[in-house]
């Protein structure tokens, strides 16, 4: 990516940010307060030397005395208003921008979503911020107000001494090129780190979601090998990293404290014994020549820390950056389902999964989709529930294209309930009242009946106030799928979508599941991806999908026994039932 002037990455990084003129305006005002006050002390100097030493007055010496401590108490005063501002600053910042990410990550389409691993995201969010949070004041206050100092000293030194100042310039360009140099290589070492910890990153993450497999399939050392190959790659990096870095800091060391310090003893001694100068002018001279070394060493030093960290500014940058859903808030009218020619394919997969597919659904009508694992099921369902965008087809939803409607309006419309079905780390009523959150007690009460959980709920010990650990993991497969058909019961849309949601159930539990599915959906829109006949037989339509083509379209009653692809799907799994009830 191009290099950003420091001003624009400040635009990039307050868009759609307030709070940081005010404080950052407050801190220049104390720059410009501690600036004027910096230049006194030296000037203080000559005057205690040339006037005082040499010129043997005592009272002017007390009236120094008392300048330095007025000086001192209204520099102390400054820094803690700086640090007043500065953490306002921060704190208010890294509370809007975590949040503004967030925002984003939420309000992208899921394709966009898809791109990102989680250690990527983790790292944006938590790591990537925190350099973010120091460019206010280290990369962009600090910078000008260095750029303005140094001017100010340079005009100084000129006055003092223009041709001992002109002389001591000539070591200026010299560290900039050997700064810049150093940059660069800072920089790609910091792209390469970045890098290999977000995917360390995504790895741990990957790892710990999947311990109990690790454990199971005895991956244990694969695992640590893995990490091992991954510390050895940053360690290198990172050393890398440091060795540029630290070369700098020597170079600049070497230079203020040996190369330019001896030259200008050695001149202005020259200078002195010439008569072209007075003592207490050249060092004078010396003192602020340091100052404005030190300048010049931050600008540099700023310019490298900036390729260094860039990086990281960058990655928060494409985030805010990114197109969120600009979609119609617009109402579903009914449950009325059309999909005409629909195709899609996943990123960076060449082939379609599924093919040109079309179907209705009558509002209150109940479909079935069958097929076999990896046929295309699941892809239809996150389709229709607006989760991913088809390349190819239409799909009207109670009158509207639920591509050209944003995420809010389908889910006040649309459930849709998964297989592993998505919990999270609360209690079991903060998990069920996500959907409804005026729900009241008796509501949840009821529908976690209807699904056959209320049961199970009371034998835990905090029944509804009990949390049910990272994805669920305290309740077993089953009992996840029955909470989440609870929560879909409680959410009460027009149109419900069952992605093979009570596959874990067993067939007694899934029948009373399904009648009260039933029940409650008599004038609802149902579509369910199931495998078991039990839930397909009373459906008012069934589709059979091979290779995302729709193979065959009808009843039960006009399926079985006439479609090869209806009856091997459940020949296969059921061979006797199917025996006995469909008389083959
Ligand atoms: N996120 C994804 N990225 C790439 N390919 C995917 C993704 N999800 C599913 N697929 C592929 O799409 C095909 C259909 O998957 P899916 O709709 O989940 O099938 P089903 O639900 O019928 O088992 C499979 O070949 C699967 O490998
Ligand atoms: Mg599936």
């Amino acid at each position: 990516m191009k290099i950003m002037t420091r001003f624009k990455i400040y635009k990039e990084l307050t868009n759609g940010i307030s709070g940081t003129k005010k404080p950052l305006i407050a801190l220049s005002f104390l720059k410009l307060w501690a600036l004027g006050i910096g230049i006194i002390p030296p000037l203080l100097y000559a005057y205690l030397i040339n006037s005082v030493m040499i010129g043997k007055n005592i009272n002017k010496l007390w009236a120094i005395i008392c300048a330095y401590i007025l000086i001192y108490i209204l520099l102390t005063v400054g820094i803690v208003l700086s640090k007043k501002f500065s953490n306002r600053l921060i704190l208010k910042y890294d509370i809007k921008i975590k949040h503004m990410l967030l925002k984003k990550y939420t309000t992208i389409d899921s394709m966009s979503y898809n791109k990102f691993s989680t250690g990527d995201v983790k790292s944006r969010i938590e790591n990537d911020t925190v350099v973010v949070e120091s460019f206010f004041t280290d990369y962009f206050l600090e910078f000008y107000y260095d750029i303005i100092y140094s001017f100010v000293l340079a005009i100084i030194l000129l006055c003092l001494n223009w041709q001992l100042a002109l002389l001591s310039l000539i070591f200026i360009p010299m560290t900039f090129v050997v700064v810049n140099f150093l940059g660069k290589k800072t920089k790609q070492a910091g792209e390469k780190l970045w890098k290999i910890n977000t995917k360390y990153e995504t790895f741990l993450h990957m790892t710990f979601q999947n311990w109990k497999d690790v454990k199971i399939n005895n991956l244990e050392d694969k695992l640590f090998e893995e990490l091992n190959v991954y510390y050895k790659k940053i360690r290198r990096i990172w050393f890398l990293n440091q060795i540029y870095w630290h070369l700098g800091l020597s170079f600049s060391f070497f230079q203020r404290n040996f190369i330019t310090q001896m030259f200008l003893y050695f001149v202005g001694g020259l200078f002195v014994i010439k008569g072209y100068s007075e003592v207490g002018t050249v060092l004078v001279f010396i003192n602020f020549y340091g100052q404005f070394y030190d300048l010049i060493k931050n600008i540099c030093d700023s310019i490298i820390r900036l390729k260094n960290d860039s990086v990281n500014i960058e990655k928060v940058i494409e985030i805010l950056n990114l197109e969120t859903e600009k979609k119609a808030n617009l109402p579903i009218i009914d449950g009325n389902i059309i999909v005409e020619n629909l195709s899609f394919k996943y990123q960076d997969n060449d082939e379609f999964v599924l093919k040109n597919i079309s179907f209705e659904v009558k509002n209150g009508e109940h479909l079935a989709i069958v097929g076999e694992s990896g046929s295309g099921k699941s892809t239809i369902a996150k389709i229709l529930s607006g989760q991913i965008i088809p390349q190819k087809g239409n799909i009207l939803i109670g009158g509207v294209d639920i591509n050209a409607i944003d995420s809010k309006s389908i889910s006040k419309k649309i459930s849709i309930v998964m297989q592993e079905p998505t919990l999270f780390n609360l209690t079991v009523r903060e998990n069920l009242l996500m959907v409804k959150p005026e729900a009241k007690d008796e509501e949840l009460t009821e529908c976690c009946r209807k699904a056959s959980i209320y049961d199970f709920i009371e034998t835990l010990p905090n029944k509804f106030d009990t949390i049910i650990g990272e994805k669920g993991v305290k309740l077993s497969g089953g009992q996840k799928q029955r909470l989440s058909i609870a929560r879909a019961f409680l959410q009460n849309n027009d149109i419900i979508i069952f992605d093979e949601s009570t596959s874990a159930l067993d067939s007694e539990k899934e029948r009373d599941i399904i009648n009260e599915i039933k029940n409650l959906s008599k004038d609802k829109t149902l579509i369910s991806i199931a495998h078991r006949l039990s839930t397909i037989q009373s459906c008012d339509k069934v589709i059979v999908i091979k290779d995302g083509f729709i193979m065959a379209e009808g009843t039960h009653e006009e399926l079985k026994g006439k479609n090869e692809n209806y009856d091997f799907l459940f020949k296969k799994q059921y061979n006797n039932w199917y025996r006995k009830n469909m008389s083959i």
